[in-house]
């Protein structure tokens, strides 16, 4: 689905535009994309999104400051790609309900002519897809209602609208925590960039429990009692490094999420790893 023809919408499990419409999927378990959408403030989001979400604020300080962070780097990484490194195209998987300065806005406002493709799969990401497809004429912005675990679909989908022959860059922002060690989260990373070429980049972000240990293993165990079979899988930096391998890392490496290509005072403490790699 391209922003021509977004009323083209699939409908694999929500239904567009839910406005006076029962939701189709099931709204008594959280779910990830619906938890971090109350976490930054937004509105589509159940009581049993709300609740889990409530939990881990009274359990850690920081989820909150986390989210926050993790969306300032998004923008700071779309303008680096975009501004710096000369990106045109990009792969946004994970992309979690519409919020303020999507991708394709960051990446359009430096060049209207990006190309900007989203992934998810959670129905409600679907049902408000249509915010996220407001492309400048020159550019083109698509939805894709697909599990990253499928990278066929993912990249057969894609390649209608990006051009896999020029870099693009493939942008997975906490959202490989959902993906257990069972699935090969590695794998499918490297499955990714294998399929684009030498000068993409893959960003990524996501949560580790190297820091404040003790708080995020509580936290994730009563996190997953409320997920459904998007486990919350928080990783060692070992394990974060390791998304990286066969890629360059760009200035400053894998770092705590903060202090990617800003000054953010060490002093705190966020959960989580932000990095960027380019294909050789
Ligand atoms: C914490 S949100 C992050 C959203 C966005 N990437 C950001 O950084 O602001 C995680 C997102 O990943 C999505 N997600 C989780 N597992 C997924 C999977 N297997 N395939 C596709 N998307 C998935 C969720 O639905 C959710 O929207």
């Amino acid at each position: 689905m391209t922003s021509q023809d977004a009323a083209a919408a699939g409908t694999r499990g929500g239904t567009p535009d839910t406005a006076g419409e029962p939701p189709s999927f099931d709204t008594s378990i959280a779910h990830p994309a619906r938890v971090y959408d109350y976490l930054l403030g937004g509105k589509d989001n159940y009581e049993a999104d709300r609740e889990a979400a409530e939990e881990m604020m009274a359990i850690s300080p920081v989820v909150v400051p986390t989210v926050r962070a993790n969306r300032a780097f998004l923008r700071r990484a779309v303008r680096y790609l975009a501004a710096g490194a000369g990106i045109r195209q990009f792969l946004d998987i994970g992309t979690g309900l519409p919020t303020a300065e999507n991708t394709h806005e960051v990446a359009q406002a430096i060049a209207p002519e990006c190309r900007v493709v989203y992934v998810d799969n959670d129905p409600i990401v679907l049902a408000h897809a249509r915010a996220l497809l407001t492309s400048t004429p020159e550019g083109a912005t698509a939805y894709i209602d697909a599990d990253v675990r499928d990278t066929d679909s993912v990249l057969r989908e894609a390649a209608k609208v990006l051009d896999f022959s020029k870099p693009i860059a493939v942008m997975v922002l906490c959202v490989m925590q959902y993906i257990p060690d069972s699935a090969g989260p590695h794998q499918i990373a490297s499955r990714l960039m294998g399929a684009v070429p030498p000068g993409s980049y893959l960003t990524m972000s996501d949560t580790t429990r190297d820091i404040d240990t003790e708080q995020m293993t509580t936290g994730a165990a009563r996190y997953n009692a409320r997920l459904g079979p998007n486990q919350f899988t928080p990783r060692s930096r070992e394990e974060i490094a390791g998304f990286f391998d066969g890629l360059d890392l760009v200035d400053p490496g894998l770092v705590p999420l903060p202090q990617w290509r800003d000054l953010a005072d060490p002093a705190v403490r966020i959960p989580a790893y932000a990095g960027m790699g380019r294909k050789p």
